[in-house]
């Protein structure tokens, strides 16, 4: 049995993952990084996806093509590479718009990433809404990239950033959410609807019409939900959705700003230069229309169509049996984490969860974890993972995580749990045992 009570999988035989079995050797070979070794000829076992996935020969290609065949700037010149060009960036943009289902492609911003997004958000819709003694309202389990840009917009506007504590099961409840929008009366919600580590998912959909109770604007950062889960902006009803590329298989360098038409064309413009004018005179300008009036300079091109190649690769695949594959391997490396004595998994149970298991081992040193599983090629984060506040309410320092994405084996997650067994024998050898917690 586990520390939650329940009965621990039989790791050498589970045969849960089933429903990726027949393909999964195919998935893999499509990732040509995963076929590497490293330390000393160890085969890669790539368990920090989280931070950022690997990417397919379909997505490198992608932009290896536009590169060798088409690339010039968008939007500005009469000739053939620039027409094409900007034929395919747009193309990329409508297919972002189809993959969130998004009313329109004018919805969509392209930006650097999740970061870029929020505080394009926080500079522009914030500076031109918010002002001394208005409240934004968080969650404690925030990335800093939906933190940073709040406290300054604080600092700009004199309004204030209160956080929803986190529920005892390290998830946050309905009522909590309730209470504190009751309370505070927010401005503005910003909340993760994935949290990077502990893998919570929180129920968007339920928060969004909570949050409408009262006139707040609602902001949900998706950068650990898109690349596992349908994310419906209408649906969602949220008035921004923001996600990066390069957790879904995409370049780096690229992400999305999702926003209600209406929002952002009430919206000042947050970076001023070329392609976001439609006019500029010697004593000012007018701004373009939507959504060029967000993407001043020249854009990330050939980031945009790597973007859509890596969309088109995991929608082919389908999310839902991208996520039905990660929830398997995530519950075996729960439990079989949960049973080791010594570990705790930090996170609710995993039916609660995405593909993360965050984990500490008593007396041993995130760094330490993470340099030894290293030397057996498994790669994991160590650290506080851009989540300070979080890990100051949970009383650690520092968490290990081990995140899957859709080439992940049964095998590699054995792999790490036996690796950790070992590492927690090594740190406590037998008569020193730890307090179990
Ligand atoms: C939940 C969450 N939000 C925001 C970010 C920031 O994303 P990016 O670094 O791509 O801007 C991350 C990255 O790890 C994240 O996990």
């Amino acid at each position: 049995m586990t520390s939650n009570g329940e009965q621990m999988p039989d790791i050498a035989t589970d045969p849960r993952p089933v429903d990726f079995s027949g393909d999964l050797a195919k998935y893999r070979e499509d990732f040509p990084i995963l076929s590497r070794s490293v330390s000393s000829g160890e085969p890669l076992i790539f368990l920090d996806n989280a931070a950022s996935t690997q990417r397919p020969r379909a997505v490198i290609d992608a932009i290896s093509h536009c590169y060798e065949h088409y690339y010039a700037n968008v939007h500005r010149g009469i000739h053939t590479l620039s027409e094409e060009s900007t034929q395919r960036y747009e193309q990329a943009r409508a297919t972002v718009a189809d993959f969130v289902h998004a009313a329109s492609p004018k919805e969509i911003v392209f930006c650097a990433g999740t970061t870029a997004a929020i505080n394009t958000v926080a500079r522009s819709w914030g500076d031109a809404n918010i002002g001394a003694g208005d409240v934004i309202l968080l969650t404690i389990a925030e990335h800093h990239a939906n933190i940073v840009p709040w406290h300054q917009l604080a600092e700009r506007t004199g309004c204030k950033v209160e956080f929803i504590p986190l529920g005892e099961d390290h998830t946050i409840a309905d009522e909590q959410v309730a209470e504190a929008l009751a309370r505070w009366q927010p401005k503005l919600f910003s909340f993760v609807a994935t949290s990077n580590v502990l893998g919570t998912e929180f129920p968007v959909e339920r928060w969004v019409a909570l949050a409408r109770q009262h006139n707040a604007t609602v902001l949900v950062d998706a950068a650990q939900a898109a690349p596992h889960e349908k994310v419906d902006v209408q649906a969602w009803d949220a008035d921004f959705v923001v996600f990066s590329g390069h957790k879904i298989c995409g370049p780096g360098g690229i992400g999305v700003l999702y926003g209600k038409e209406q929002q952002l064309e009430s919206m000042p413009p947050f970076l001023g230069g070329g392609a976001m004018i439609h006019r500029v005179t010697t004593s000012g300008y007018e701004p373009a229309g939507l959504p060029e009036k967000f993407e001043a300079g020249t854009p990330p091109i050939a980031d945009a169509i790597g973007l859509e190649a890596a969309i088109n690769y995991v929608s082919d695949i389908g999310l839902e049996r991208i996520a039905a594959h990660e929830r398997a391997l995530c519950q075996v490396a729960d439990s079989g984490l949960r049973g080791i004595d010594g570990v705790r998994v930090i996170g609710p149970t995993p039916e609660l969860k995405g593909g993360i298991v965050s984990f500490v081992i008593d007396g041993v040193h995130s760094h330490d974890i993470a340099h030894q599983l290293d030397t057996a090629g498994i790669a994991v984060r160590a650290g506080h993972h851009c989540t300070m506040p979080l890990h100051k309410a949970l009383g650690l320092n520092s968490t290990t995580r081990a995140s899957f994405y859709l080439y992940n084996t049964i095998d590699e997650v054995h792999q790490l749990i036996e690796s950790v067994r070992e590492l927690r024998a090594k740190f406590a050898p037998s008569g020193r045992r730890r307090r179990r917690r």
